[in-house]
């Protein structure tokens, strides 16, 4: 596809004018799931299938937090980017909880992890705070989107379909990056700087927190509903890929600690490079005709 074309109606937005196209994908995950679809790996696949059990909450979370600001966003660009990103992150929650339905079928209770996450996340009270943790957050999801960018080995030996779903989610990770980012400036432009930087700094820590420790909390689950003994064996081999190999959490050390500097903005950066064939290819998916949602 030509990259200055437009999206037409499958893909929904306008892509050459939009810095954060709408695209409509299915994947196919929930009517045809793969076990052990990362690597034939069953601690793999569990680590990625604990981050997909977090994100549907998690996103709606993100965009209610964006949208209770977007009355004082008066910036047009801005506004845009916001009705772009809360698009990119339904349809996200739409294919992952496609994906999670799957996984309720191997006899996951899905509808209490959704309650416990739902639970964890009214923990954070108040506007700000939620922006502030969505900020935290949306630093951490564009930090594994550009490692599974840069280094697409992680998922080379995958099943095609969860492949696509992840370099796709993480594209758009990337894409909408600075969002609740600058949604944040707008909302706390009236406090003392040192308060701004403490309170998303603060956040990010809980943010941390939060995925860390429902990713290691659900992957042991799911490996229990899988019929796998979670002795400590285990629970070293799963922390072994959160740290080890492929390790996303130590490769993303770096551009996680950037977030600290007090002048940090998510600006496109040395991730531009590798998501531009993901653009086009995600581009071009998305002209083509979708299977149904399921
Ligand atoms: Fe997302
Ligand atoms: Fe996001």
């Amino acid at each position: 596809m030509n990259h200055a074309e437009p999206v037409d109606s499958n893909g929904i937005g306008d892509e050459s004018e939009t810095r954060i196209p709408k695209r409509n994908i299915s994947f196919g995950i929930g009517r045809q799931p793969a076990p052990k679809w990362c690597d034939d790996n069953e601690v793999r696949t569990a680590f990625f299938d604990a981050f997909s059990l977090f994100l549907p909450e998690g996103e709606r979370f993100f965009i209610r937090s964006v949208h209770a600001y977007a009355d004082n966003v008066t910036d047009p660009r801005l506004r845009e980017d916001i009705k772009a990103f809360s698009a990119q992150e339904a349809y996200h929650t739409r294919e992952h909880e496609a994906y999670n339905r799957a996984i309720q079928d191997e006899g996951l209770p899905l509808a209490d992890v959704y309650g416990r996450i739902r639970k964890l996340l009214a923990t954070v009270k108040g506007k700000l705070e939620c922006l502030s943790v969505t900020v935290g957050l949306e630093h951490l999801t564009a930090c594994l989107g550009y490692i599974t960018l840069k280094y697409p080995e992680i998922l080379a030996d995958s099943d095609p379909r969860y492949r696509e779903l992840w370099t796709w989610h993480a594209l758009e990770e990337i894409e909408h990056k600075a969002v609740a980012f600058e949604v944040f400036q707008v909302a706390s432009a009236k406090l003392p700087r040192w308060q701004a930087y403490f309170l998303r700094c603060g956040a990010m820590l809980t943010a941390t927190h939060y995925i860390a420790r429902m990713q290691l909390e659900l992957a042991l689950e799911l490996l229990q509903v899988r019929g796998y003994a979670t002795s400590w064996k285990t629970k070293v081999a799963l922390l072994w890929v959160m740290l080890g190999t492929p390790g996303y959490y130590r490769r993303i050390i770096w551009y996680y600690l950037q977030f600290l500097k007090p002048n940090f903005f998510p600006a496109a950066g040395a991730e531009s490079a590798y998501a531009q064939p993901w653009r086009d290819y995600f581009n071009e998916r998305a002209m083509k005709p979708q299977d149904d949602h399921a």
